[in-house]
């Protein structure tokens, strides 16, 4: 029975109510068959006759905490590839980088975090953006890549990647920054000794994991599978753990124009990031929005 199990709509809205309030998605009607197809295995492991048994085998038994990591798996989606929004990255680079660097120079040391960071394209993007970077010749770089999947931060420690990671890196970056690995490419030694990889649940992020402190955070692709409470207090939990000064970066979907927010917008040439101000204000006002950008 478990091999053809079938989840009718009202086992999806157990197990969607479950990941809304344990990850902070919000997982659509669209998202019932992707669920069904990748937690059937699932039940066949545990000889669970329905998928409101294993709903119930994940409320209620003490033992499910590792089973939920499985619902996780199963509830969020990995893509990525190297250089994503490489607009943004330039961007960081050419104009977040140097007043970063002018505000650091006594210290010549800088954090990045990358949360939601899948299989660890984007934080070895953000590591090599850094090492283009002029402004930042001689520091310690740093960046932290976080994620939910404790299956996909393996992958990312790992460091060696098949084609499809490669479909915005240029000729002069795979030379530079990758080494042949039998028919796969690995990040170069430099830039994986620059990254350190490690389990978060956004929803948790206010209990600040126990990584330096950020001087720029990357959250791209990640919040707008969230539900507007989660996401809300997800950049709150940010801008408390950003050093102030420091900067927040999102996809090009997301923005905080409507999220009542502390962060102040940074027009840049092609995009708006979101800034922590130097003296950390007061808690938002209800109601209280952003500027307007101009890509978003
Ligand atoms: C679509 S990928 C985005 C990867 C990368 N940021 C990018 O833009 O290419 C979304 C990632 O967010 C992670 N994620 C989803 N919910 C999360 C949560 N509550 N806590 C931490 N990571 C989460 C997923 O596991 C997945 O790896």
């Amino acid at each position: 029975m478990p091999r053809n199990a079938v989840m009718d709509a009202r086992e999806f809205e157990l197990l969607r109510d479950l990941i809304r309030e344990r990850t902070g998605i919000l997982l659509g009607p669209e998202g019932a068959r992707q669920l069904e197809r990748r937690l059937r295995e699932r039940l066949e492991f545990l000889s669970l006759a329905s998928f409101a048994d294993y709903h119930r085998h994940l409320r209620f038994r003490a033992e499910a905490d590792d089973e939920l990591q499985h619902l996780f798996e199963a509830a969020t989606n990995n893509e990525t590839y190297f250089f994503r929004e490489d607009y943004q990255l330039q961007g960081f680079r050419d104009e977040i980088v140097p007043v970063l660097a002018a505000d650091l120079h006594h210290q010549r040391r800088l954090t990045c975090w990358s949360l939601g960071c899948s299989t660890g394209e984007e934080p070895y993007s953000i590591a090599m953006t850094l090492l283009e970077s002029e402004a930042l010749v001689g520091w310690a770089l740093h960046v932290v890549g976080l994620d939910i999947s404790r299956q996909r931060l393996a992958a990312a420690r790992k460091g060696v990647y098949g084609e499809s990671s490669f479909r915005c890196t240029s000729p002069q970056r795979r030379a530079r920054f990758f080494t042949q690995d039998a028919d796969a490419l690995r990040v170069a030694k430099e830039v994986r000794q620059m990254c350190t990889f490690g389990f978060v649940n956004l929803v948790s992020l206010h209990e600040r994991p126990k990584f330096e402190q950020p001087d720029a955070v990357f959250c791209r692709n990640v919040l707008i599978y969230f539900e507007p409470e989660a996401r809300c207090r997800v950049i709150e939990a940010i801008y408390e753990l950003l050093r102030p000064g420091g900067y927040l970066m999102l996809g090009h979907a997301e923005s905080l124009l409507h999220e009542p927010t502390r962060f102040i917008p940074v027009h840049l040439d092609q995009d708006v990031v979101y800034r922590k101000p130097h003296l950390a204000s007061a808690p938002p006002k209800p109601g209280a929005h952003g500027r307007k950008g101009r890509r978003r």
